[in-house]
């Protein structure tokens, strides 16, 4: 049986219907949830839901019970996924899971960005369990930018990443991946680096934008204290919004920038242009 974690979030969701577009039956696969109410259309095609979450180690116990291989994906509590990860990789060992494939970021090992370490905690952990495991190192999503298009068309866009370039990629792109290394033999050890061949600056994203848009959207390339300030002032919390500066300012120095191409080799087509997720964005403000 083929798990995967986060099922009703937005990479899950797309993982467990690339692997039923793949003609994985139904009955192999299980959905973990943390409310199993929220995935009710994956229920109503046959896959098995269990409720599953990261900080109670007794639900991760009962809902890996056969499940020979998992994919973990990373939690959205930043600042409590070393410990929740940790209890998965625990509960997938106890229960004999033969793969654990873990969403990593982008270069974990050498990445400077804050938001890796706990990522490069988990990386540690998996190769301390004695679980095998291949790790989808995973590149920044190209929705981070396409999927919040108003706020660019109303106020333009802001950030401090310089001309740093951001090799983003879909997150279809990324569950595909996952598709392919949940469904081929021999994963155990590999390290995929996963980034999309759509390498943009923030300048080149403001100038599509405003190519498909209509209207001109400029990119203001701040000082990192003065990006904090525009978040902090749109609401964000100041521990988010320092995460968002740290990434920026790492975008800047190259952090999330990679042309290995093991992305689209892996998936057998292009990554998702930066027109494409464009597109789709614009479209999805109506
Ligand atoms: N590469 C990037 O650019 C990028 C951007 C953002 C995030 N990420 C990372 O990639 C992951 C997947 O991305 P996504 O777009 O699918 O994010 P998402 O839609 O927020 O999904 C995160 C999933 O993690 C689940 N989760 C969080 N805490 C949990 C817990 N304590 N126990 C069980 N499940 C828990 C959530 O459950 P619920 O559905 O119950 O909320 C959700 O299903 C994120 O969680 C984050 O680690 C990457």
């Amino acid at each position: 049986m083929i798990a995967v974690t986060g099922a009703t979030g937005h990479l899950g969701r797309l993982v467990l219907e690339g692997l039923l577009a793949r003609k994985v039956p139904a009955a192999q696969l299980v959905a973990l949830a943390r409310t199993p109410a929220r995935a009710g259309e994956l229920a109503a095609r046959g896959v098995q839901v269990r409720q599953a979450d990261y900080s109670q180690p007794a639900s991760l116990d009962r809902a890996l019970a056969g499940v020979k291989t998992l994919l973990l994906v990373s939690g959205s509590e930043v600042g409590q996924r070393a410990p929740q990860h940790q209890a998965v990789i625990a509960a997938a060992k106890a229960a004999g899971v033969q793969l654990l494939a873990y969403t990593s970021i982008l270069h974990g090992d050498r990445s400077r960005l804050a938001l890796a370490a706990e990522h490069v905690a988990t990386e540690r952990a998996l190769a301390a369990s004695g679980v095998p495991f291949v790790l989808l190192r995973n590149g920044w999503y190209l929705e981070n930018y396409t999927g919040r298009l108003g706020t660019a068309l109303a106020h333009g866009l802001a950030g401090s990443a310089g001309s740093g370039r951001i090799a983003a990629a879909a997150r279809a792109d990324y569950a595909a991946a996952a598709v392919e290394v949940l469904t081929r033999p021999g994963q155990a050890g590999k390290v995929y680096e996963l980034a999309g061949g759509a390498r943009f600056t923030m300048a080149e994203l403001a100038a599509e934008v405003s190519r498909q848009s209509g209207k001109a959207v400029a990119y203001a390339d701040l000082p990192p204290p003065s990006f904090r300030e525009v978040l902090v002032g749109a609401g964000l919390p100041g521990p988010v919004a320092d995460i968002y500066v740290d990434a920026d300012v790492n975008i800047a120095r190259g952090e999330l920038d990679d042309q290995g191409g093991a992305l689209a080799a892996l998936i057998g087509r292009p990554t998702t242009s930066l027109a494409a997720a464009v597109k789709d964005g614009l479209a999805a403000l109506g």
